[in-house]
């Protein structure tokens, strides 16, 4: 599907930014560097804002939402801004018993863990979060409205007239680790029993879990997302073969959702044909080192690396021609800024091994991050880099 004239894409007010530049595998005026968990408890604007109102009904409130996701664009420039939502909202929206409790994580009413549970599961129809995901195309909408006023920091790229919104979605896999323990667990014991005790309630669970979040990622994408992130947070507590045989397919099939939204980027090939460009996908995961050629196979234009494997590493495993970002270990954020300055220098030297790099963490912003040192951060990256 072409997607609308007025997306930010299609409009081509985001189409040569840093962001998608970097996804592309190009290189642009500064390397783009945005933050996994930039919006959220870091900043005192989000406490302030979320008090008396629990974390789900937050993603439900499309004025909320819109404005959480804004609040580090603003005071932060960084190169993009990532979707406010969590990766169970979808599930919540088609009517499964789920909340998110503090300090915690993703709570069920139950656990999905084996045939019976399964089937009670996927008799829900996943095509009914289409008419549900109304609160996210209007949020995603609002904030992208509101992307289009701020142009990115240091904007010697006149192009870059807009910042991006990433849209993001759980990957099947890091969602049935917490259906099939029923919350959070540390090694995802009973999703990995699963996918060998009942190979079978396995694959509809992952089938059900792929349609359910693809659709997710689509809306918002369709909504005026410029880049769709797969998070596969815990897919790093598998081996090469259980992923590439138990989870592979089914994020491949999430991805799907979103492989034929394309824009036209205004020039013509030489039939006189409009020549198109498919939106650009990431994808991630914690501890994935092992898994990151395949993680690339699934479908993803770029690939995000935890703090674990040096970028220079991870060019070398995903192999020639991939953009990579990340991935700076968060707990450095914590330390004197002379350590800090010298490791994200380190980041932005290895990341130049890619055709591409946008920086990030390895992994999500600590709740007990000074939000002065992310701004001093970005302005690091962009004076480094350019
Ligand atoms: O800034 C952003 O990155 C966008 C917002 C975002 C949230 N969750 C908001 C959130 C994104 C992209 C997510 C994805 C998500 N949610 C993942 C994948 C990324 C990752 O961290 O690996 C996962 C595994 C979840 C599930 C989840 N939701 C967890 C483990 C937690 C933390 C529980 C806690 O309190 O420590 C949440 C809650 C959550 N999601 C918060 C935020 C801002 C904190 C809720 C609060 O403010 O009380």
């Amino acid at each position: 599907m072409i997607l609308p004239p007025q997306h930010p894409l299609s409009a081509g007010r985001t189409a040569d930014s840093r962001l998608v530049r970097a996804y592309r595998g190009e290189r642009a005026d500064a390397v783009p560097v945005w933050f996994m968990r930039q919006a959220g408890r870091s900043l005192p604007e989000y406490r302030e804002l979320r008090v008396g109102t629990r974390m789900l009904d937050a993603c439900l409130d499309p004025a909320m939402a819109a404005e959480i996701t804004l609040q580090p664009v603003r005071r932060h420039r960084v190169d993009a801004g990532i979707f406010f939502s969590d990766i169970v909202v979808p599930l919540k929206l088609v009517g499964v018993d789920v909340e998110i409790q503090a300090g915690r994580g993703p709570v069920f009413g139950r656990a999905f863990a084996d045939a019976a549970a399964v089937a009670d599961l996927t008799a829900i129809d996943p095509a009914s979060l289409d008419a549900a995901a109304a609160p996210i195309s209007d949020a995603v909408a609002r904030t992208v409205a509101e992307l289009d006023g701020i142009a990115p920091a240091g904007g010697a790229d006149a192009a870059a007239s807009a910042t991006p919104l990433i849209g993001f979605a759980g990957a099947p896999f890091t969602l049935a680790a917490y259906l099939a323990e029923g919350g959070p667990s540390k090694d995802h014991l009973a999703a990995r029993t699963l996918m060998h005790a009942d190979p079978g309630a396995w694959r509809d669970l992952m089938h059900w879990t792929a349609e359910l979040t693809g659709r997710f990622l689509r809306a918002q994408v369709v909504a005026g997302a410029s880049a769709a992130q797969l998070f596969d947070s815990w897919a790093g507590a598998l081996s090469l073969e259980d992923y590439e045989r138990h989870v592979a397919p089914a994020s491949a099939r999430a991805l799907s959702f979103v492989h034929d939204l394309a824009y036209e980027t205004g020039a013509t090939d030489a039939s006189g044909a409009a020549v198109t460009r498919s939106v650009p996908v990431v994808h991630f995961g914690v501890g994935t080192g092992e898994l990151l050629g395949a993680m690339r196979g699934v479908g993803a234009d770029a690939v995000g690396v935890d703090y674990r494997v040096p970028l220079d590493v991870a060019a070398e495993r995903v192999g020639a021609g991939v953009p990579l970002q990340g991935n700076l270990d968060p707990a450095l954020l914590a330390a004197p800024w002379p350590v800090l300055e010298q490791a994200v220098l380190d980041v932005l030297r290895r990341g130049r091994s890619a055709p591409g790099h946008v920086f990030n963490l390895g992994h999500g912003v600590p709740p007990q991050t000074d939000p002065a040192v992310l701004t001093r951060v970005v302005e690091l990256v962009h004076e480094a880099s350019a």
